[in-house]
């Protein structure tokens, strides 16, 4: 009997084909729509291989019901959604896709930076709806990105890719990380400082790290207390890493100056969000790695390490369990 691989949304067939002829494949087939949890338990016990979205939470609950289940293959680098822990425990391998989306997720969030600064947005939003009525002196003025602090939290690998990008708008960069990193430091002439100072000396600060139980909510009310008035806070990594009702609270009486975000404690963000009413929020839906050619390489960098995992080979991207821990 052929192994069964569920892929929990459809992907391209050029991606696909490759295991058609040795795998049993069953996939949900819709593009815009996840699969509901009680197709995906039912797919998860019949299983060998299950290849997933961030948008499936893979919990002990559907875990321990995959009973022929041998690897977890999410199709991104944050692997927050799934219960790393439960699936170890039982023998089943959890990968995800690093390195791929670096440069791609790097360029988004750098132009999630100058939008944000630049007020780019709230600009069209001027011009189309007819308010543009002739140049003025002081007319929506942002803050200047060349030559500013730019804080990175979260020194990894596209911490690292936003950095060279902002080398070339001469920031000068500090950097706060759980473990230093010599080498950037030489080579990108990044300063390591601690989470309070990096805040307090930023004008811009990058959230560039994993959603894990230690990062959840590190910024709140009292780091956001700690940035400059002029500062702007720009998260593409995951929503839970800042506490939303605080941030709410910072932009709404300016004690900071502006956010943008690409990522949200719940997303789709709700419409009615009170972080989508304020001027001074620039948001995007989750669109970090979303060029055509960097989602086709996690497509197949997921699928590769689902063959492998099913040859009985390591995986090239295993997630290891106490590396986040
Ligand atoms: P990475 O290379 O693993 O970098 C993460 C960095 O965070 C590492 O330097 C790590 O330090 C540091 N870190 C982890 N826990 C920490 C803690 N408790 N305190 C301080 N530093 C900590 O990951 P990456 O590839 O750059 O991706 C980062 C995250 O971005 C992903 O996990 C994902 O959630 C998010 N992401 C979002 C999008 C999007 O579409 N918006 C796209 C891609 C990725 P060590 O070096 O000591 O481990
Ligand atoms: C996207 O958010 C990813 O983690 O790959």
């Amino acid at each position: 009997m052929r192994p069964k691989i569920y892929i929990t949304r459809k992907l391209p067939e050029q991606i696909i084909g490759d295991l058609r002829g040795d795998y049993d494949i069953r996939m949900w087939d819709e593009e815009e729509i996840p699969v509901p949890l009680d197709v995906l338990e039912e797919e998860m016990k019949e299983a060998d291989g299950l290849l997933c979205l961030l948008t499936e939470q893979i919990d002990e609950s559907l875990i321990e019901r995959a009973v022929n289940l041998k690897i977890i293959a999410n199709m991104a680098v944050g692997h927050n959604n799934i219960d790393v822990h439960s699936a170890t425990k039982r023998g089943i391998m959890v990968t995800n896709t690093p390195g791929v989306l670096t440069e791609t997720t790097a360029d988004l969030t750098f132009g999630l930076l100058l939008a944000t600064a630049r007020r780019m947005m709230e600009a069209e939003d001027y011009l189309k709806s007819g308010k543009w009525k002739t140049w003025s002196p002081m007319q929506l003025t942002g803050q200047d990105v060349h030559g500013a602090t730019l804080g990175i939290i979260g020194l990894g690998r596209i911490g690292e890719a936003l950095a060279k990008r902002a080398k070339g708008f001469d920031m000068n960069l500090v950097y706060f990380n759980r473990s230093r990193k010599y080498e950037q430091e030489k080579e990108l002439g990044i300063d390591y400082l601690s989470l309070e100072k990096l805040l307090q000396v930023s004008d811009f600060v990058c959230v560039m790290l994993p959603l894990t139980p230690e990062t959840a909510s590190m910024i709140g009310m009292k780091q956001l207390k700690l940035m400059k008035e002029t500062a702007v806070l720009i998260n593409t990594a995951r929503g839970g890493i800042i506490d939303e009702k605080a941030l709410y609270e910072a932009l709404k009486n300016r004690v900071i100056w502006a956010a943008g975000l690409d990522v949200f404690e719940e997303e789709p963000v709700p419409v009615d969000h009170p972080l989508l009413t304020l001027p001074n929020v620039v948001t995007l839906p989750h669109i970090g790695s979303a060029s055509i050619a960097t989602r086709l390489k996690m497509a197949t960098v997921a699928v590769q390490n689902l063959k492998e995992g099913l040859a009985g080979e390591p995986p090239r991207n295993l997630v290891l369990l106490n590396k986040e821990k």
